[in-house]
């Protein structure tokens, strides 16, 4: 862990102590736990490459399928289509649910996370890395491409 990166998560405590009357705030730490279970195919981070999935730096907010050098399957670039092209929350939700219900021929052999609170901690921990990788605030990050819940 850089030191940048511990500082982001100290300012993430601090925010999460701001808003504990949030039943189900977002927790980037406790989602950095979670994210153990795609760390197998996926990097983010400082230096992180394309595995057996596309590295995830900025994947909130993104577009889909849009890691250059990463062969996404053609069942991807489809749902990527018809879910609107971008990674807003409301559409990651969904997916880590189970992906193969959003997209049904992946090779992502995932079978999705199991309740809300750990999809909401995975995508803080996910908002927490800009598109270079480096530690930013995942709050402002997770408003700003909220999507429709
Ligand atoms: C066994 C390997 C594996 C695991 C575990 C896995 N993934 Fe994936 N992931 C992939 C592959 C392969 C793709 C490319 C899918 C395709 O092209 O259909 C992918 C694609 C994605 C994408 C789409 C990226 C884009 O640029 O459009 C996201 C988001 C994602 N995974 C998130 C996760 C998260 C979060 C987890 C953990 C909760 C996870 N994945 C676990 C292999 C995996």
């Amino acid at each position: 862990m850089n030191r940048s990166f511990g500082i982001a998560m100290a300012a993430t405590a601090f925010t999460m102590i701001g808003s504990a009357t949030v039943a189900s705030a977002q927790d980037a730490e406790a989602g950095a736990a979670i994210f153990r279970q795609c760390s197998a195919c996926h990097m983010v981070g400082e230096n992180a490459m394309n595995r057996v999935g596309p590295q995830l730096n900025g994947i909130i907010g993104r577009d889909w399928a849009a890691i250059e050098g990463f062969r996404y399957s053609d069942s991807h670039l489809e749902a990527g289509e018809a879910q609107g092209g971008k990674w807003t929350v409301a559409i990651m939700s969904e997916y880590l649910a189970n992906p193969r219900a959003m997209v049904p021929r992946t090779p992502m052999a995932f079978g999705g996370l199991r309740t809300d609170d750990d999809i909401a901690n995975v995508i803080a921990y996910l908002a927490s890395f800009d598109a270079d990788g480096n530690a930013v605030d995942p709050a402002p990050v997770l408003e700003e491409h909220a999507g429709d819940m």
